[in-house]
């Protein structure tokens, strides 16, 4: 009997995996076909897939040529299958043409010719409208969203807004962005805004958005506020528009991992979180000199309260914080500490202080430590009792990062997204009322 193996998405199931398919059946006897999980399609940088795994599957197996439909969910499976299935012939389309030829040693390999014009990337790019972004603020992370944006199907950035036209200008020409003096010429050009300005101009930034139907991306801290989260997430509701909170750690494959390992029970009840963010800032920069909102928690602290809030929940039953500032009055370093029912947690977030910045989570049969930078989570361990058993997670964080919100955030205003938010509103709201409390102590608010 000849064996024959073939994987793929197989997303919105069309004319050439038909073909593929049977073709690859024609090869031998038996055919397996192998399907991606989403996350393995994630790590290897297919964003946006719109069926789910189980309508995936559903689609191949009512063709009929598959003998068997197995799941692929990483780097490195073909070979482990095709010796467990004892595979004669391994096959592909066309536009894979040598990618596989290492596999030649293992069994034959055949590259099948592609069915011309159609693709998935093709049927998805049809069925989505393409979502115009705009980008308010020309700063260091707006020049870092560019290249991410680029990245993800369906979206494609075409403006950009900052009162400064100077700033603006060189920005568009940078990008190839087209650029607005009036921010009401600027909302009718794009469906959706990503706003990078600075915190203490999100709030009306949103609000303006909203009140001309845009979809709403926002760097984090998104507002410093509780109250202000409130309003704007009732509103984007009322409006029936998409409102994020851009926490990219909140978005990253590995981050969800690590999230799933560690409510899955595998370390018993949790009982502590001790997250850990520094990064030494210039003591002239804006982050060390901007009086209002500058210093370490605010500029960190959404990150560490992630973890603990995603892990312990919203209500906390007492924080605090302690902190060393810096003459200006500006937090260099700050720990808050948080208490829960049945459990503990800290957030440690330094400008000015260098710590070993880590992610630990302690539970009742073990506990996880993520190094750093662990909020762009590629690696973790599990830990138990016996120093001896530990187990390694490992997980892709590709470049910058920002392409798996501006994904999810896609993926959310096509109503495609199996997921529900990654980052919830209760979660953004939370996190606007711990910065608010903390302000508040330091006579900021
Ligand atoms: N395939 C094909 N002809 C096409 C499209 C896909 O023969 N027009 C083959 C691919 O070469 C692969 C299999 O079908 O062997 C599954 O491909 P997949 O990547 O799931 O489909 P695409 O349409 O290429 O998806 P995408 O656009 O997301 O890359």
């Amino acid at each position: 009997m000849i064996k024959v193996i073939t994987y793929g998405t197989f997303d919105l199931f069309h004319e050439g995996h038909y073909n593929l398919l049977k073709r690859a059946k024609d090869l031998g006897d038996y055919l397996i076909v192998g399907v991606t999980t989403e996350s393995y399609d994630q790590t290897r940088g297919k964003l946006n897939v719109v069926d789910s795994l189980m309508t995936r599957i559903e689609n191949i197996r009512k063709t009929g040529f598959a003998d068997e439909i197995i799941i692929e969910e990483s780097i490195g499976q073909k070979i482990q299958d095709i010796k467990k299935y004892q595979v004669d012939i391994f096959t592909v389309g066309s536009d894979w043409v040598g990618q596989f030829d290492y596999l030649k040693d293992y069994c034959k390999v055949i590259y099948l010719d592609r069915t011309k014009n159609i693709s998935s990337t093709m049927l998805r790019e049809q069925n989505m409208q393409i979502q115009r972004i705009g980008v308010i603020g020309t700063g260091r992370i707006a020049q870092r969203f560019m290249p991410e944006v680029r990245q993800v199907s369906g979206v494609n950035a075409q403006a950009v807004y900052n009162p400064h036209r100077e700033s603006a200008a060189r920005f568009a020409e940078r990008w190839g962005l087209d650029c607005y003096d009036k921010l009401d010429d600027f909302y009718a050009a794009v469906d959706a805004v990503y706003i990078a300005s600075p915190h203490e101009t999100h709030y009306d930034y949103i609000k303006s958005a909203l009140q001309h139907d845009k979809h709403v991306l926002c760097e984090k801290p998104m507002v410093l506020k509780e109250a202000e989260a409130d309003e704007l997430f009732r509103m984007a509701k009322e409006r029936k528009k998409i409102l994020f909170e851009g926490i990219k750690t909140a978005y990253c494959p590995g981050f969800n991992q690590l999230m799933g390992i560690a409510c899955s029970g595998m370390i018993g009840n949790i009982r502590n979180i001790e997250a850990c963010f520094t990064k030494l800032e210039r003591t002239d920069g804006r982050e060390l000199t901007d009086l209002k909102y500058g210093g370490s928690f605010v500029e960190l602290g959404s990150y560490c309260m992630l973890p603990i809030m995603k892990i312990f929940g919203e209500n906390y039953t007492d924080v605090r914080f302690d902190m060393i500032k810096a003459e200006n009055g500006l937090d260099l370093f700050t720990k808050a500490f948080f208490t829960y029912p049945n459990g503990m947690a800290t957030a440690t977030c330094g400008l000015g202080v260098k710590a070993e910045g880590k992610l630990l989570i302690s539970g009742t049969k073990g506990y996880i430590v993520a190094e750093p930078p662990w909020w762009k989570t590629t690696y973790f361990e599990v830990h138990h009792e016996n120093p001896g058993e530990v187990e390694k997670y490992s997980d892709r964080f590709i470049e910058e990062g920002l392409r798996y919100e501006v994904s999810d955030f896609l993926s959310m205003i096509n109503g495609s997204s199996k997921s529900k938010f990654k980052l919830t509103r209760s979660e953004s709201v939370a996190f606007a009322s711990v910065m608010e409390k903390f302000l508040k102590e330091n006579q900021r608010g």
